[in-house]
């Protein structure tokens, strides 16, 4: 009997999502470089998916797992992003037979998607770039799936993937987000927001502790009660877990014993340099990676340190610190409402540019469950989508106005007390920014302009008529009309 999916490259995720498969009662073709993980695998787990219906077809070598699975064949690849990903398409190629489907469900960048997508289309393949979101535990339980390549590849893997994928109110966070690299540029869009929703956490953790006085411990109730409301997500739960952790070799908060550089893979970079070429200011993402940056240019803060004062001025800053707490909740609801429309922005300028029809309301939806960034303020954004399917920008419908506008005040206190504090809180300023420079009335790029067409003549329209114009800075300071 022959598989109904096979899955290539068996380490942690590839692993989860092969038990997920099975125990979703499907025969599932196994294979691994190195044999001894997909043994592993079929030791620990086949009865496992037995009871559920489903079973593993293990297989040495790459030709007999790909005769093991049916035709078209659904073949996951899950081996790290760029070069092995590379070397195990270009061995499957040869195997496969037209129609057959290949599956990227790593991290990779949208624009190696694109190039496979093609070179397998010539050879009568499907390539589909598919994000998976949820770690190790969505991988195994449910995550979220953000599918790319063609409808008739979905065809074939959409419903093995919705079954397998977490669901909120009797939706399944998967989708056909778009053909080609639509879904990978999503997930990437996706990690960009996980970044930054995590800095955000982290500078509204330095602030409390740093200006509001709370030890770990006393942060991971405030989080713990901010997951009660409009804040409640995975990451809020979890920060509140970490913070309450005590390391059990020194006693110290845990927290405290891990090094203070954060390392990236790089989906966040990715984000920011496409978010650079699309011309979207997604700033809070931004921020937050290079904020990972800075942490770990440990030679520059030492430099840094030695020179200047490192006693914290956060202890001459007065506060009362419950509406302090309160102060900062407002703040990081607000940084964050300003992140997720940023990376919305994105996506929409990101289908734009490429032609793919991505309905953002279904991200949100996909969003809900699954993924690290799942949150129950995507109910908002979903409904917000399904009231206005082309909006501006999300910071303008009733519910995100209201939220920004009611913690307005707040975010300004936060910022100002932040700095006068020497707490560093990149987020949270440059969204406070973002959205006053979205709102102001006029901006002083007018002066940007003016000086460009002071110095190269690159001209200027003006407000009160239509038209390209150019001053005679060096000459007269006469007005020429360009065009
Ligand atoms: C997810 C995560 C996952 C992974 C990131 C971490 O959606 O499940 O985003 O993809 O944890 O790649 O990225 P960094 O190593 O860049 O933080």
């Amino acid at each position: 009997e022959l598989a109904t999916i096979g899955l290539t490259g068996l380490a942690v995720m590839g692993r989860n999502l092969a038990r997920n498969i099975a125990r979703h009662g499907h025969r599932i073709a196994v294979h691994n470089r190195t044999t001894s993980r997909m043994t592993d695998l079929i030791d620990a787990f086949g009865g496992e998916a037995e009871e559920h219906g489903g079973a593993f077809v293990g297989s040495e070598s790459l030709e007999d797992f790909v005769a093991s699975i049916e035709k078209p064949r659904a073949i996951l690849v899950m081996v790290k992003a760029g070069e092995p990903t590379d070397a195990v398409i270009d061995e499957l190629v040869p195997l496969l037979d037209e129609g057959d489907i290949v599956v990227d469900a790593g991290n990779a960048h949208f624009t190696d998607t694109r190039r496979r997508q093609q070179a397998l289309e010539e050879k009568g393949l499907h390539f589909v770039g598919m994000g998976v979101s949820g770690g190790e535990e969505g991988a195994l339980n449910g995550p979220s799936i953000m599918v790319g390549g063609s409808e008739h590849a979905y065809e074939r893997l959409g419903p093995i993937m919705e079954a397998i994928a977490a669901e909120v109110d009797g939706t399944p966070c998967c989708t056909h987000v778009g053909p080609d690299a639509a879904g990978h540029f999503v997930k990437m869009v996706h990690n960009g927001i996980e970044y930054a929703d995590m800095q955000l956490i982290a500078e509204s953790f330095d602030l409390l502790r740093s200006v509001g006085g709370l030890e770990p411990g006393a942060v991971a109730d405030v989080f713990r009660e901010w997951n009660e409301g409009d804040l409640e997500s995975f990451l809020i739960e979890m920060t509140a877990d970490v913070l309450s952790h005590t390391d059990a070799a020194t006693g110290q908060p845990f927290v405290d014993v891990v090094e203070d550089a954060a390392e990236q893979k790089g989906t966040g970079r990715w984000t920011v340099q496409s978010a650079l070429d699309l011309g979207v200011p997604i700033t809070g993402i931004a921020e937050a990676t290079f904020a990972r940056s800075l942490s770990g240019h440990t030679e520059q803060r030492e430099a840094a340190r030695a020179v200047f004062s490192t006693t914290s001025e956060a202890d001459t800053v007065e506060i009362d610190r419950e509406a302090f707490v309160d102060d900062v909740r407002a703040a990081l609801y607000a940084s964050k409402v300003v992140a997720y429309a940023q990376g919305f922005d994105q996506i929409a300028a990101g289908a734009e540019e490429n032609g793919w029809a991505i309905d953002l309301g279904s991200m949100a939806t996909i969003w809900r469950g699954g993924c690290i960034i799942r949150a129950q303020f995507l109910d908002r954004i979903k409904e917000a989508y399904a009231d206005e399917p082309d909006l501006t920008t999300l910071l303008t419908t009733p519910y995100f106005a209201d939220a920004v506008k009611d913690g307005v005040d707040a975010w300004r206190r936060v910022v100002a007390t932040a700095a006068r504090a020497g707490v560093p809180v990149p987020a949270f300023a440059s969204s406070l920014s973002y959205f006053d420079g979205l709102r102001r009335e006029r901006l002083p790029a007018a002066l940007i302009q003016a000086l460009r067409d002071n110095f190269g003549a690159h001209t200027y329209r003006r407000t009160d008529r239509e038209g390209t114009f150019h001053t005679l800075w060096a000459g007269d300071l006469t007005e020429k009309e360009m065009s």
